[in-house]
């Protein structure tokens, strides 16, 4: 009886292990892409951007997007400068990321390579 519930225990334990490592192979196979994009107070839904859709599909240059950043591929984040009121010239940060995200998709579309440019393209419920 007593090497039943140790058997029980060890194989427990193993499947345990298995399921743990399995699940951190996972984790870093995958960084998270997209990531997602929400304000502080959003109302809209949050939107998804993928760096591998920009990267290497699109063949966009960090620095095009993390346009003040000392080193643009060890990058801060907009909001470390764009903040929720626009201050000293510094655009706030929905009109930011409106202005890069949106300027960009328009003249990508008029040149043939569809990119959202409507509401509901980007802030997907
Ligand atoms: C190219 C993508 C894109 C398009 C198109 C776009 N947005 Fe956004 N919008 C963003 C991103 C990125 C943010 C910042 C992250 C977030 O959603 O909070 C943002 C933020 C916002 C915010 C401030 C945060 C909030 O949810 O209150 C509002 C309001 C907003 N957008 C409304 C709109 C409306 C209305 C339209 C259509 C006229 C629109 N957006 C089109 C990307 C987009
Ligand atoms: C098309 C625009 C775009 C391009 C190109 C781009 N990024 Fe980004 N990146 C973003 C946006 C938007 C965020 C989210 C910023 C935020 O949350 O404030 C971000 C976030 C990051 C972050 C996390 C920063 C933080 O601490 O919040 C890193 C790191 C990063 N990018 C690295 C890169 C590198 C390296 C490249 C070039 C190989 C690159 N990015 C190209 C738009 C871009
Ligand atoms: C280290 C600070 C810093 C970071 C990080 C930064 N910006 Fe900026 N950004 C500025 C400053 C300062 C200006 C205004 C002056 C200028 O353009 O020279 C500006 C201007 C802009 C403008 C033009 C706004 C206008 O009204 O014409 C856009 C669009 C923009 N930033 C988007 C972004 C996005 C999107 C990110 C993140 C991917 C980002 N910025 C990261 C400092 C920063
Ligand atoms: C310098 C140009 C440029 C900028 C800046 C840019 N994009 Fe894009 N984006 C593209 C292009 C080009 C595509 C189409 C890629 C393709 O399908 O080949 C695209 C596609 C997308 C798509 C659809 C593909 C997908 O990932 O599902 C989303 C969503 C998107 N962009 C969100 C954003 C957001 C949010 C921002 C601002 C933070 C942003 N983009 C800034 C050029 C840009």
């Amino acid at each position: 009886m007593k090497t039943n519930i140790f058997k029980y225990f060890a194989c427990f334990i193993l499947l345990f292990c298995i399921f743990s490592l399995c699940s951190l192979a996972w984790a870093q196979k995958k960084p998270a892409d997209p990531i997602s994009l929400k304000l502080e107070g959003a109302k809209m839904a949050p939107v998804p951007f993928s760096h591998p859709v920009h990267i290497e599909k699109a063949k966009i240059d960090c620095a095009a997007c993390h346009h003040k950043d000392k080193n643009p591929k060890e990058p801060v984040g907009c909001l470390q400068c764009h903040q929720k009121e626009t201050k000293d010239n510094v655009a706030d940060a929905k009109k930011a990321f409106h202005k890069q995200c949106i300027t960009c998709h328009k003249e990508s579309t008029a040149k043939g390579v569809t990119a959202p440019v409507k509401c509901n393209e980007c802030h997907k419920k």
